[in-house]
């Protein structure tokens, strides 16, 4: 095994990158087998893998699969989703044929406004700043035409440019906040790349101006980007019924009392950042699964999700119930930057195909349609969690990866689900199920058989 940290690793071919991988493995020929059986036989549509990202040695599969039939706003979709989490899948189509009963999802785009800043410093008087931003403000809408012309043609462009004065937190720090439209693309390369003209124009404006004088005239530009949490940027996602349709649940729950107590867990979730961090996370199951399947970013999408929780000065549930006038009324409210054009959308073969199966929408389609698997994922846990207990349904979806882990062959997996039916599921108890399996192949003159340890 080398444990030498290669130089100029990113110059090598990628047989050789994969050949310095290899070598940190005690059996560098198998290992580089095995890395390689995972390139795709077409060396072209590998190449366009190769090439989303830098020092690629081969790929790493998800499973991608689909909730069957979602009902959204009245429209039926199969909706793709990329995780390797077992009983995500499962539980979003089941959420989703519950509610398909029931009238199915609802959701409407809030808003769709981004953000992005240049952060800088100028140390002079700030009225001077304050009186000079109206026209500083018309150079860089001006100045910036080239690269807003054309999404203004499609309905978008920049909204809004502010001076944000932050000096009361550091010295001399000022902010451009700008607000923009981005339509259909998710925008970041667009809205960058304003930014970056930004900083160059107020540069030159204040070197040139007679407004400023001597060191008034310098700005020291920090950064400029665009910021990833767009609370302007929301969806809201709703299922609603009759209490009385909610049907009866477990051993016999009523639907009065299980809307209740699923109230209680939404209540927990808003009162408890502990509860609430995990019940956003079975949000974010649903979510992060359809914007990895259809090729958007699901850290930036994240990431503005968890601040958003945090905006009233603590971190708490993204959902919220209303159980008035004998209704129940679940919903959840989630900023969502999600683009169909452009970035890895179009890019990623099977991201293509996603959007395809959904109908090619709109970004705003699509906004929807992920929020709304969001709720399904919340909603399935919630069910779950608050009648039979969680561990249940994820145990027996979770069966097939133990008794993988037990190389089981397919007709000891047949015979286990068969099992698994009425027993119920655990790692010991799979590993049980197996040992006793095995031995009795072995009563029965079976060769070659291994017992679990
Ligand atoms: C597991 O991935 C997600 C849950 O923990 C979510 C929740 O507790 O609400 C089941």
């Amino acid at each position: 095994m080398s444990t030498k940290i290669p130089s100029g690793f990113s110059k090598l071919s990628k047989e050789q990158k994969l050949q310095v991988v290899a070598n940190q493995f005690a059996d560098p020929a198998t290992v580089a087998a095995e890395f390689k059986s995972y390139w795709h036989e077409d060396a072209n549509k590998q190449k366009v893998f190769d090439e989303f990202s830098e020092n690629t040695i081969t790929n790493f599969y998800f499973p991608f699969g689909v909730i069957p039939g979602f009902t959204l706003n009245g429209k039926e979709f199969m909706v793709p989703m990329v995780i390797e989490e077992s009983s995500v899948v499962a539980a979003a189509s089941k959420s989703a044929k519950f509610w398909s009963e029931r009238g199915g999802f609802h959701a409407e785009v809030i808003s769709t406004v981004k953000i992005g800043q240049v952060h800088f410093l100028w140390y002079g008087e700030k009225a001077l700043l304050q009186a000079a931003f109206p026209a500083i403000k018309a150079e860089l809408i001006a100045q910036t035409k080239h690269i807003t012309s054309n999404m203004e043609k499609r309905g978008g462009g920049i909204l809004d440019i502010e001076l944000v004065d932050m000096t009361e937190f550091e010295e001399g720090y000022f902010q451009l906040k700008a607000t923009f439209e981005t339509c259909d693309s998710m925008g970041a390369n667009f809205i960058n790349s304003c930014l970056e003209d930004f900083a160059h124009i107020l540069r030159e404006y204040m070197a040139e101006s007679d407004s400023f004088m001597g060191k008034d005239k310098e700005v020291t530009v920090i950064m400029s980007i665009l910021s990833n949490y767009t609370p302007q940027c929301l969806v809201k996602t709703w299922v609603e019924c009759d209490l009385a349709d909610l049907g009866t649940f477990e051993e016999g729950m009523s639907a009065e009392t299980f809307a209740h107590k699923f109230a209680k867990a939404v209540k927990v979730a808003q009162v408890d950042t502990y509860r609430a961090t995990t019940h956003n996370k079975g949000i974010y199951n649903g979510i992060d699964a359809v914007v990895l399947a259809t090729g958007n970013d699901f850290r930036a999408i994240e990431a503005c999700g968890h601040t958003y929780a945090s905006r009233n000065g603590k971190y708490s549930s993204l959902s919220e119930i209303d159980l008035s006038n004998g209704r129940f009324n679940y919903s959840i409210t989630v900023p969502m930057a999600m683009g169909v054009v452009g970035g890895l959308t179009t890019l990623h073969p099977l991201a293509k195909r996603s959007m395809e199966l959904l109908g090619n929408p709109s970004a705003a389609e699509l906004m929807m349609i992920t929020a709304a698997v969001g709720l399904a994922n919340n909603f399935g846990a919630l069910k779950s969690l608050t009648t039979t207990g969680i561990q249940k349904g994820h145990m027996k979806m979770h069966l097939l990866n133990i008794l993988n882990h037990f190389e089981a062959t397919e007709v000891e997996k047949e015979a286990a689900v068969e099992y698994f039916k009425t027993n119920k599921v655990s790692f010991n108890s799979v590993r049980s199920f197996m040992i006793a399996y095995r031995e009795e192949l072995i009563k029965n003159g079976v060769q070659n058989v291994k017992i679990p340890s």
